[in-house]
């Protein structure tokens, strides 16, 4: 197989072009002949013309490539070695939404043949793969797996915004069904991470791995959330407090904060899920995300207590909250926790205006039902920094600042400007 991709006589195909697809396609084209397949034609388009759709790479990493983008499944036909990486979210009632791995499988199995091997890149819960998808990729080529054709899982841990942990510096975990898939799909992937590979021992143990390196992040941050929850009320600094701890060398450095995003707030879920198939209530995971979840809520309701506390006439009071996608520096905006914040104020009839310098305001409206301002108006009752964005960190808050009023305070969920408390009237996790 790889000497057929290094002489491309065979293509590689990847199949979901978004956050993690994009940049592995790119990755390949570099050594191999590549097909990049995606269901949104807009996104396609974007694509033929060096433009990422996800915001995340230049135009230069486009050129010279060997690449093909289409939004036509017949040209995967000419594809051996296939990756899937679509989306794995949940849906309202916190359930794995197999959906988009369930129909990326079945445009697979329609155009797979004897001898290709496939690899899935999405987080999903340990057997997915082999469970869920298999059976598709069987039915719809009328073929059989470990004979005719093998499968294989190598998760993705790229993390949107970095530009230091980027694809090829992380080393990658990747799995087969049997050992000769699990040495082919490793020496393949080994022809482009420069970080090198490490191969699981099978396709469950590698779905495992990733699904628990989200789990455990999620977990810690619910406790940093808890530990900032009693702190509130002993009234000490949350982030003076973990600076302290952290000075012991096995401290680890978490911190409290909206775990939104569809990775560390999604993927635990997917865990969970498969536990209780299993009968068993996972507590521990399950509390975690009850904490996170609920930090929303937990913002705005102090936010409101000190508002009431200066004798502000809620229903008359302004707030303008800064940063609106998931995390810093990322236009992304898919399940920000930032929403439930601004929600819950509203629900008091709170004037809440939100800028960021990062966010499409039409995206926002379409998705969250509020447009963002581009400066600020007025005079603020508070002011909740809630995305730690370059733009708000240093002087760039005192462009901010200056619109507080007399009483007006500042929210600092990360607790970016901890050493502003004396000077201002300040509340942080
Ligand atoms: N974004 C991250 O940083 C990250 C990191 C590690 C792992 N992951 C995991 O990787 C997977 C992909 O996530 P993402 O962030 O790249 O998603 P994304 O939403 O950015 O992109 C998914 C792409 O797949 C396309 N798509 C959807 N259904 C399709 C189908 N049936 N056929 C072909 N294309 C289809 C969409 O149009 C979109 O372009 C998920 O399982 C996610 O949990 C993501």
């Amino acid at each position: 197989m790889l000497e057929s991709l290094r002489n491309k006589e065979n293509q590689i195909g990847v199949v979901g072009l978004g956050y993690v697809g994009l940049p592995i396609a790119l990755e390949f084209a570099k050594k191999f002949k590549v097909v990049g397949f995606d269901i949104n034609t807009d996104r396609v388009d974007l694509m033929k013309n060096g433009i990422d759709p996800s915001n995340e790479l230049e135009k230069e990493e486009f050129e010279e490539k060997d690449i093909t983008f289409t939004d036509d499944p017949k040209v995967l036909e000419q594809c051996s070695f296939i990756v899937v990486a679509v989306p794995t979210p949940i849906d309202k009632h916190y359930q794995p939404n197999l959906s988009p791995l369930l129909k990326a499988s079945q445009t697979v199995g329609s155009i797979l043949k004897k001898g290709d091997i496939v690899v899935y890149e999405s987080t999903v819960y340990p057997g997915c793969t082999e469970e869920d998808c298999l059976p598709i990729l069987e039915s719809l080529s009328g073929l059989n797996a470990g004979v005719d054709f093998k499968i294989g899982y190598s998760p993705e841990r790229i993390n949107p915004g970095d530009k230091e942990h980027t694809l090829t510096k992380i080393t990658k975990v990747t799995s087969g069904m049997d050992q000769d898939s699990s040495d082919i799909i490793a020496s393949v992937y080994r022809e482009i991470i420069e970080a090198g590979i490490y191969q699981a021992s099978s396709i469950k143990v590698a779905e495992a791995a990733k699904v628990i390196e989200n789990t455990q992040r999620d977990l810690n941050i619910a406790l940093m959330n808890e530990l900032s929850m009693i702190f509130d009320k002993l009234d000490i600094n949350t982030y003076e407090v973990l600076e302290a701890a952290g000075t012991k060398w096995n401290f680890l450095k978490f911190k409290p904060g909206l775990v939104g995003g569809h990775c560390i707030g999604v993927d635990p879920y997917y865990l969970t899920y498969k536990a209780q198939e299993e009968g068993m209530v996972p507590k521990v995971i399950l509390s975690g995300r009850n904490t996170n979840d609920g930090m929303g809520a937990y913002v705005a309701k102090r936010t409101i207590q000190k508002l009431v506390g200066n004798r502000v006439d809620i229903s008359k009071s302004r707030i303008l909250v800064l940063g609106t996608t998931f995390k810093e520096n990322v236009s992304d905006i898919r399940n920000s926790k930032v929403v439930d914040v601004i929600n819950e104020l509203k629900d008091f009839s709170i004037g809440v205006e939100v800028l960021d310098p990062h966010a499409d305001s039409d995206e926002v409206n379409g998705e969250y039902g509020y447009e963002l301002v581009r400066e600020p108006s007025g005079e603020y009752d508070a002011i909740i920094l809630a995305v730690i964005h370059n733009e708000f960190l240093n002087s760039g808050l005192e462009n901010y600042l200056k619109f507080l009023s007399k009483n007006g305070f500042l929210v600092d969920l990360k607790g970016a400007f901890k050493e502003k408390q004396s000077e201002l009237n300040y509340w942080s996790l």
